[in-house]
């Protein structure tokens, strides 16, 4: 694992990475298992890929754990998840803290029972003082609530402090505010759409599709991606000429 670690230094790190992590059902279903099978390799995933994420000194992880569209999945399945979600917290809230992740939950939290809720807010603010990785879990999180509820927050933002609207900026009300927007986005399990995660923050994102299923995706996997992003040529809208001049007067 060093050894690929340092292969990556002449590569540029992605300050923040978004996941879909996606793939979990077809894995399970290749080796003629439940789909929970699944579920639970997938959260084995992302405890290396958080890892990764660590070393490589890598500052944001944000991940889409469950959509705002997965409650219409059969409910014997969002049970699992919930269930997952829960275990998940209490068996590595001591991890979590113990490597200095700062833990973050957005999505519309109002839905989950309250159990899960108190546990959620208890690990944020038990994990809130620490410095190393943020760890962003988009949970009945959708682009699209995220940006009508930031619409609604702003606008009563304006009202009550008597502040005309175009002095206020939606980012601001954003569940994802405070965070720089992602550089790169990767959706594992071949599908290549949005589903719904991000919508607003990765306009300007670098985009990575791989067809490895989530529970499949490791370090080389993660590297894989990098070395894609780090290959790309971010203009903004600028001109490549215009990119390499401020690039060389750095
Ligand atoms: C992603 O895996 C996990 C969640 C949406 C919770 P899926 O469960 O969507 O797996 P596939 O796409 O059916 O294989
Ligand atoms: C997106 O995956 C949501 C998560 C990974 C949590 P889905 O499996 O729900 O997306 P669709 O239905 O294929 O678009
Ligand atoms: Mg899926």
């Amino acid at each position: 694992m060093i050894d690929s670690l340092n292969n990556l230094a002449q590569f540029d790190i992605p300050r923040h990475i978004a996941i879909v992590m996606d793939g979990n059902g077809r894995w399970a279903q290749q080796r003629y298992k439940p789909r929970v099978f699944g579920h639970k390799a997938g959260v084995d995933a992302l405890r290396a890929t958080i890892e990764s994420c660590c070393s490589l000194g890598v500052e944001f992880l944000t991940v889409f754990a469950f959509s705002s569209e997965n409650w219409n999945r059969p409910t014997k399945e969002v049970g699992v998840l919930m269930d997952l979600f829960m275990l998940t917290l209490k068996s590595q809230v001591k991890r979590l803290h113990k490597n200095n992740i700062r833990l973050k939950v957005i999505g519309d939290r109002a839905r989950f029972l309250p159990s899960l809720q108190s546990k959620i807010l208890e690990v944020e603010s038990l994990t809130e003082g620490n410095s190393g990785l943020t760890l962003v879990v988009a949970a009945n999180y959708g682009g699209r609530w995220d940006i009508q509820q930031a619409a609604q927050l702003m606008l009563q933002h304006s009202i009550d402090n008597h502040i005309p609207l175009i002095e206020l900026k939606i980012e601001d009300y954003f569940s994802t505010a405070g965070l720089p927007e992602p550089d790169l986005f990767i959706r594992t399990g071949g599908e290549e759409r949005i589903s719904n995660f991000l919508l607003w923050q990765i306009a300007y994102s670098e985009l990575y599709f791989t067809d490895t299923l989530w529970p499949d995706f490791d370090q080389d996997g993660l590297e894989l991606a990098i070395k894609c992003f780090s290959s790309r040529n971010r203009r903004f809208g600028q001109t490549s000429e215009q990119v390499n001049e401020t690039f060389n007067n750095k």
